[in-house]
């Protein structure tokens, strides 16, 4: 897969056309990189940003989040919404002073044990945090790989998520995860976006199945009903 061209074509794309100012870029810790994808679960980058600037000014690291109390970590979460991920990351920085040596673990599976963190939360946090190779699968990448490959059928159906997320897996590069990672974000945000896909504008064009056979807007299947 280092070979793979959607990879390749698509780092070429992010070194040009990405971003790569992102608050939580400079510096790219762990724990930064934790708090920015628990925001981005459900928050755009946009609206997340000064929250997270906010919230790292007041609470540098895991051990600070750890000691704070619930009730600061809510206000500091006020006005992002779901505040279910506030009280899931404070628990979860608990859990890591208690059986993580302080840190948050390197190990995916470690990842997905913490509460709030899912597989693609994890694949994500491993990927920019440590290079590890993981693959994601968010709404925007399911997107992608749902029109490059033309995979009919709803992705909240088992069996179509279970072919995405292999064919998630089948294009990992062999380096560059984080770069890779926020790539793939980043075109599903601003080139195949959804409603109409900028398509003359996407390194994926050549052989993207959705765009050949012109089939962009059937792609993603809606949810049935
Ligand atoms: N959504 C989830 N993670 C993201 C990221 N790192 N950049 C942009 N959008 C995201
Ligand atoms: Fe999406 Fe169009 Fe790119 Fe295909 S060519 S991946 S539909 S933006």
């Amino acid at each position: 897969a280092g070979e793979d061209s959607f990879a390749n074509r698509l780092l070429d794309w992010f070194d040009l056309n990405g971003r790569h100012d992102l608050p939580w870029q400079h510096p790219r810790t762990p724990y930064r990189v934790w708090l920015s994808e628990i925001m981005l679960q459900q928050t755009q980058v946009r609206t997340a940003a000064p929250y997270f600037e906010r919230f790292v000014a007041a609470l540098p690291d895991l051990a600070a989040l750890a000691a704070a109390p619930l009730d600061d970590v809510l206000a500091l979460w006020s006005g992002l919404g779901y505040y279910a991920r506030a009280r899931n990351l404070h628990a979860a920085a608990r859990l890591c002073m208690e059986c993580h040596d302080g840190e948050l673990p390197r190990d995916i599976d470690a990842l997905i044990a913490l509460p709030g963190i899912g597989r693609s939360t994890a694949a994500a946090i491993a990927a920019q945090a440590w290079g590890d190779r993981h693959a994601i699968l968010d709404g925007n990448v399911k997107r992608v790989l749902a029109r490059y490959h033309g995979v009919h059928g709803w992705p909240g159906t088992p069996a179509v998520e279970k072919s995405l997320w292999t064919l998630a897996e089948d294009h990992l590069p062999q380096a560059r995860l984080a770069d890779y990672t926020q790539a793939q974000m980043d075109l599903g945000a601003t080139v195949c976006t959804r409603g109409e896909p900028a398509c003359p504008r996407c390194p994926l064009q050549v052989d993207c199945i959705a765009r050949t056979e012109r089939r962009t807007a059937e792609l993603p299947t809606p949810r049935p009903g």
